[in-house]
């Protein structure tokens, strides 16, 4: 898988944490690699080996200065594209030029910063989501440090079965009426469709009206993106990746986004709130306060009175679950059921992928043919007898009952 995600870009970081020209370097794990960002003097993002070449010390201790990070062992000096653009401890002026330094292409969009760990000399076309096109004031965007294998994150994106339990509101807590159907029936079904981008895979519930049907469109997308329908503030989507650290470590992005609406103060207030980015620390590298040592804030009183969980956010929920299944789930002592068709159909989607990748075959969504910024999720509720193709097909019903109207 790795060599999978090298083909494509991936996140790096959220484009905060380099907040200013020449300001601190950021160390930060990728797939394996000890890579240091920085952010240089023109406002551009380097992304090199931690390790500086000479003698290896960390480039992270760097002074940042004048378009490159110097090493403060002896001074040697890298710019963002990694050449060596001084050696001054050496003789020879053009010493620098016979050192190759890891330094991988950047790209900043939507609020983070992207990178392609790849082996082509030219990157594939940058997946330009819909959010990444959007005013910086459309788009709210966190991070999550997690520590566990990035699948079992993934994986739980796209469960069907978990929203009806893990994320449901239990005894006089106030009732999402959109969301009603997943209290109501804990058995949905799942569909898939083979997309150019991946799959889309599509829910459906039974509603407390048994004219209607609840349905949730959710894709994903090669190699660890899914878009989900929406939370419980206004219509705001919620673009997600699940990028390996390492097989133990991986980072979830979460960015809510409208094309129309920009958030305000409050309702950025209410959505980290409602999904426990509240939680998260910066100062211990963007985990969630919640972890396994306090469990992940579980309140007994809450799950006897308030949710099913005990924990507060929705976002918190599934770090707390994931992270509760240790760094690497031995799949072999699962026993899968009939809900979890979804989660298998991923499974073989990537294994798949990984025959496609040794045989030298073509990896889905790299050669620009694929319109990143039309890829939707919606949740809409229509009529029961309505069709998982009808639902597809029918772009413009985005959320909500409103869609009953035109169908
Ligand atoms: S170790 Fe970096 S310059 Fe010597
Ligand atoms: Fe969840």
């Amino acid at each position: 898988m790795g060599e999978i995600f090298r083909s494509y870009w991936l996140p790096a970081m959220l484009a905060e944490r380099l907040p200013e020209p020449d300001g601190a370097p950021v160390a930060i794990k990728l797939l394996g690699e000890r890579l240091v960002a920085f952010r240089d003097t023109e406002g551009r993002v380097g992304l090199l080996d931690e390790f500086c070449p000479h003698r290896r010390v960390s480039l992270l201790y760097g002074r940042n200065e004048e378009c490159g990070l110097r090493c403060v062992y002896h001074g040697w000096k890298f710019d963002v594209e990694g050449r060596v653009v001084d050696t001054p401890t050496e003789l020879n002026p053009d010493f620098g030029k016979t050192i190759e330094v890891t330094a991988y292409p950047t790209h900043e969009a939507g609020g983070i910063v992207w990178t392609y760990m790849g082996r082509e000399p030219v990157p594939p076309p940058f997946p330009d989501f819909l959010f990444t096109r959007l005013p910086a004031s459309h788009v709210l965007g966190y991070h999550y440090r997690q520590e566990c294998n990035y699948l079992q994150g993934l994986e739980a994106d796209i469960d069907i079965s978990h929203p009806s339990f893990l994320h449901s509101p239990i005894g006089e807590a106030p009732i999402d009426k959109t969301r009603e159907a997943m209290g109501v029936d804990p058995r949905p079904r799942g569909f898939t469709r083979d997309e150019a981008f991946g799959f889309q895979t599509i829910w459906r519930w039974n509603t407390p009206d048994p004219a209607k049907a609840l349905y949730w469109v959710d894709p994903f997308v090669v190699p660890c993106h899914t878009i989900v329908p929406a939370g419980r503030t206004k219509l705001r989507y919620i673009w997600h990746a699940w990028v390996p650290i390492d097989d133990e470590h991986h980072w979830l992005y979460y960015v809510h986004y409208d094309p129309d609406t920009p958030a305000d103060e409050e309702e950025r207030r209410t959505l980290e709130y409602n999904f426990g980015h509240d939680l998260i620390d910066p100062g211990i590298e963007y985990r969630s306060r919640g972890n396994l040592e306090n469990m992940h804030l579980l309140d007994r009183e809450r799950q006897k009175h308030e949710n099913f969980s005990g924990i507060r956010g929705i976002a918190a929920q599934d770090v707390a679950i994931l992270q509760s299944m240790g760094p690497i789930v031995d799949r072999s002592l699962e026993q899968i059921g009939s809900r979890d068709v979804l989660v298998m159909h991923l499974r073989r989607y990537l294994l798949d992928l990984v025959r496609k990748q040794m045989a030298g075959e073509t990896l889905p969504a790299l050669d620009g043919t694929v319109a990143f910024p039309d890829i939707d999720s919606r949740m809409v509720i229509v009529p029961a007898d309505t069709s998982v193709d009808q639902v597809l097909a029918r772009r413009e019903w985005k959320w909500g009952e409103a869609a009953l109207a035109e169908a």
